[in-house]
């Protein structure tokens, strides 16, 4: 793993990331901007198009690490570019998109292009265009969306724009100017420090405000859960930070490797036409004082080779003496084949259910005694779950209908 740092819409980001991550999953995965898509991951099909230093790359050919340092533009930065203010109505009035998956990089290129090229013609915009492919073969909305922004450009010339083509032509670059004020980006749980307590060890890292009301709006999916042990808060936030034992709760987890609050592991997953093995890393952030945790974590499925990022925020408060409702935030991104199925209401049922079900293994195990023996792993019951959530949602269409 190394260490980062690139500048990225006028912001500073920061990440470790693995040597041979490239820039695209950076962005998509480490800094969460997610507007930036991925294709053929071979630079062919140009989906993944960003802004390095101002000139149009393939993030998906280029390594993170070797941008270290450098000015990254990708489609959330363009808020107060002049080139893309004039793109984007010429996209939309000449029907440029239709699933809107190739719209980021043609957007990136098409801004190069009316830059670069004041005087193509449509031949020559085609021959530009040529390495972004559209799988929806929209070129001629396209086509004519620059060849429009060239012609008003060419009818009243644009004083911002003509300053960015000569900068351009003077070698120093033409990525847009800094946005005045950054654009929103994903942040799952924003850290705050954590309040001062006697009782807090002091090693106790900084951790997301689980409760907090004000926490920024992510942009992957979000799952909101919970459970209630009948058992008193602190016997419940000691379970809750035993990584061994909350991973024997969780149904198809195992993990691989234990040091302190890091781990390894994988967690296999059946759910009706959906199999995955994800193999990953994830690390603990907690709050003992305020009993609130993080814990991040990513990973890669073995079988289709999708990839997942997540937070799962916990947040441990007393209901009465002898009841502790455990609230649970989960937010996640999936890249690859699996992605379809990220947003389906089926696997946000799905998702539920296994925090409910986690929360009955928790409660099983904290009855039975932690600490007695090393703890035994949660089976993992896919036919029983897949019908239990079928029949939850059939219920619920049937309450809608009547
Ligand atoms: S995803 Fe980078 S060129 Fe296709
Ligand atoms: S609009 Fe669908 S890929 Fe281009």
């Amino acid at each position: 793993m190394a260490q980062v740092s690139l500048e990225i819409n006028g912001k500073r980001v920061c990440h470790e990331a693995p040597a041979r991550m490239h820039l695209g999953d950076f962005l998509r995965d480490q800094a969460r901007l997610t507007g930036t898509h991925l294709g053929c991951e071979h630079g062919v099909c140009g989906a993944c198009t960003v802004l390095l230093d101002g000139e149009p790359v393939r993030s998906c050919i280029a390594y993170a690490t070797a941008c270290e340092g450098r000015h990254v533009t990708t489609i959330e930065g363009y808020d107060d570019d002049p080139v893309m203010a004039r793109l984007r109505p010429a996209f939309t009035h000449h029907h440029a998109l239709q699933c809107g998956y190739c719209t980021p990089g043609m957007l990136a290129t098409a801004r190069d292009i009316v830059l670069r090229l004041p005087d193509a013609d449509e031949a020559r915009v085609r021959i530009e265009l040529s390495g972004n492919l559209c799988r929806c073969t929209g070129y001629m909305g396209i086509v004519a969306a620059v060849m429009s922004v060239l012609a008003g450009l060419r009818a009243q010339p644009d004083a911002a724009v003509s300053a960015l083509r000569d900068a351009l032509a003077q070698g120093r670059g033409a990525a847009p100017a800094a946005p005045q004020a950054a654009p929103a980006v994903f942040q799952a749980f924003a850290p705050v420090a954590a309040p001062p307590a006697p009782a807090a060890p002091a090693s106790a890292a900084p951790v997301p405000d689980a409760a907090s009301p004000a926490r920024a709006p992510g942009k992957g999916n979000r799952i909101e859960g919970g459970f209630t042990v009948p058992f008193p808060p602190d016997q419940v936030w000691a379970f809750m930070v035993d990584l061994p034992a909350v991973a024997a709760c969780l149904p198809g987890a195992v993990i691989q490797e234990h040091e302190g609050d890091r781990v390894k592991g994988k967690i296999a997953i059946k759910f009706g036409p959906m199999a995955a093995a994800f193999n990953g890393a994830a690390r603990l952030e907690r709050d003992d004082a305020a009993k609130r945790a993080v814990f991040r974590g990513a990973g890669q499925d073995s079988l289709s080779q999708s990839r997942a990022t997540g937070d799962i925020a916990y947040l441990v408060h007393a209901l009465d003496d002898g009841h502790t409702r455990v609230d649970v935030d989960l937010q996640y991104t999936l890249q690859g084949p699996l992605a379809q199925f990220s947003r389906s209401g089926l696997v946000q049922d799905f998702v539920r259910r296994m925090i409910a079900d986690f929360g009955k293994n928790v409660g099983a195990r904290l009855g039975s005694g932690v600490g007695d023996g090393p703890p035994a792993q949660a089976e993992f019951n896919a036919v029983g779950m897949f019908f239990s959530v079928l029949w939850m949602r059939i219920k619920r269409w049937f309450g809608r209908a009547s």
